[in-house]
């Protein structure tokens, strides 16, 4: 077999577990203006929501129109004026306002029908009006006059085209109860509308610039603690609305609106894309302090009891311990792991525990993603452990079984044939 026919088996099998977990699920997915630019994105977009449609996942898509609004109201001879960042949308802007939208959203829509037909789905979009929008009024002596912000959401009615099979679009057109047309921030839709129908997930599509530095994955008090010192304005604009939806939509995914992949590598492969937001799980991933010792022993002690860790001494685990992470929980030390630098090309993961209690919640693929951004991080290429009980894992974690011979040879003359360890190397 070809080896772009054995990956491509190969990912698929692995995307299976996936696949099972998000079926029947409901998906928020925010796309600003500058994505829309480019049609291929666009292409692409539909059809990995065709796909997702496929799989049993309902989406709700929400797009942004900045760049669009800009230049639409240059070409009319309208001057587009900000402040704190947001729109002022005044009446004369109105029509061109009205009239950009409707456009992006037939672009969409004619899109949207091609993948139709490449994917033989019967996979309808549908925009109404089910945000009802209030004036944002007048705020440090400005008035925002046609920006508007949310006053209510018809859930309900979002919730039943849902369950029809229809992509449920949201544009920054939304209406008031009197009938006005306001010009509403569709992140901010997003955000809140995941929150009223309790989608699964909300992935938003977001800029480099926004992504700056940004980790693999963020709990909320973690983000709290970025946006006091964020790397720049447009990041902390976008971690501020984001965080507003975390009390009921329990993962948020920050992808690159430039990686075309990003959105079906972020939901079917094990690595991800971009960033995760949880607040779903209590715990804290974070570098071990000699604080740390005790729990971690307590924790490894059986498993080098029954000969599946190698046995480490305190006064060891204490010289050690600025190569461990741990999983914090409720003050109780409930996974662990160790990085260890052998040469600059080479460095040897070890003592990956997780607590008998909390085993089976992906704790230990946790530590071992954050263990690998940190070699990544280094510029490390190769990882490599020993353990005696445990490949299979590692395997089912792109590990493969290798020959002591293809440790570092600082290692190799360390190996204990006594132990029979199985070697298991990874690429970065
Ligand atoms: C290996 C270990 C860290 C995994 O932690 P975890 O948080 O349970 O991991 P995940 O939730 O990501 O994965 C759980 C899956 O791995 C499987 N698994 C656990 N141990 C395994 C092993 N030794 N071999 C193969 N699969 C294993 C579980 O059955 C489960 O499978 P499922 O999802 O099909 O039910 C944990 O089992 C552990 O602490 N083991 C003892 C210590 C150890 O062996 N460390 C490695 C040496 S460095």
């Amino acid at each position: 077999m070809k080896q772009s026919e054995l990956d491509f088996i190969n990912t698929l099998r692995q995307s299976s577990h996936y696949i099972e977990q998000h079926r029947g699920k409901t998906f928020v997915i925010y796309i600003p203006g500058e994505f829309s630019r480019s049609e291929n994105a666009l292409i692409e977009l539909s059809q990995d929501i065709g796909l997702m449609h496929n799989l049993g996942i309902k989406v709700v898509l929400a797009m942004g129109a900045s760049p669009q609004l800009d230049e639409a109201f240059a070409d009319a001879g309208l001057s587009s004026s900000f402040h704190k960042k947001l729109r002022i949308t005044a009446t004369e802007h109105l029509s061109v306002f009205q009239q950009t939208i409707g456009l992006l959203r037939s672009q969409l829509e004619a899109v949207f029908s091609r993948a139709n037909r490449q994917q033989g789905t019967e996979l309808t979009m549908v925009s109404g009006n089910w945000v009802i929008a209030q004036p944002k009024g007048v705020v440090d002596g400005i008035d925002f006059q046609h920006t508007g912000k949310l006053r209510k959401i018809r859930y309900q009615a979002i919730s039943d085209c849902l369950s029809a099979g229809q992509v449920t679009l949201l544009t920054p057109i939304a209406y008031t109860l009197t009938g006005e047309v306001f010009n509403l921030n569709t992140l901010e839709q997003a955000c809140e509308v995941a929150s009223a129908i309790k989608a699964d997930k909300l992935m938003v599509y977001a800029s480099n610039q926004q992504l700056t530095g940004l980790p693999k994955q963020l709990s909320v008090p973690q983000v709290k603690q970025i946006m006091l010192r964020p790397v720049n304005s447009e990041q902390q604009v976008m971690l501020e609305q984001v965080t507003n939806a975390n009390s009921h939509v329990k993962r948020i995914h920050l992808i690159n609106q430039n990686n075309p992949n990003a959105l079906l590598l972020e939901l079917f492969s094990r690595d991800g894309s971009g960033t995760l937001i949880f607040s779903d799980r209590y715990h804290q991933l974070r570098a071990a302090t000699i604080e740390d010792v005790g729990g971690i022993l307590s924790m490894i002690e059986p498993l080098e009891q029954s000969g599946i860790l190698v046995k480490r001494s305190r006064e060891r685990l204490e010289l050690e311990i600025d190569n461990f992470i741990v999983i914090e929980r409720d003050q109780l030390i409930i996974g662990c792991a160790a990085l260890y630098p052998v040469n600059s090309d080479s460095q040897e993961l070890a003592c990956l525990a997780v607590h008998p209690d909390y085993q089976g919640q992906e704790l230990g693929s946790e530590l071992l993603k954050a263990i690998e951004a940190s070699a990544n991080q280094q510029g490390v290429k190769q990882l490599f452990l020993l353990t005696t009980h445990t490949h299979h894992w590692f395997i089912e974690h792109g590990f493969t079984l290798a020959e002591v011979e293809v440790l570092p040879e600082e290692k190799q003359s360390l190996y204990n044939f006594q132990r029979q360890s199985k070697v298991l190397v990874k690429n970065l």
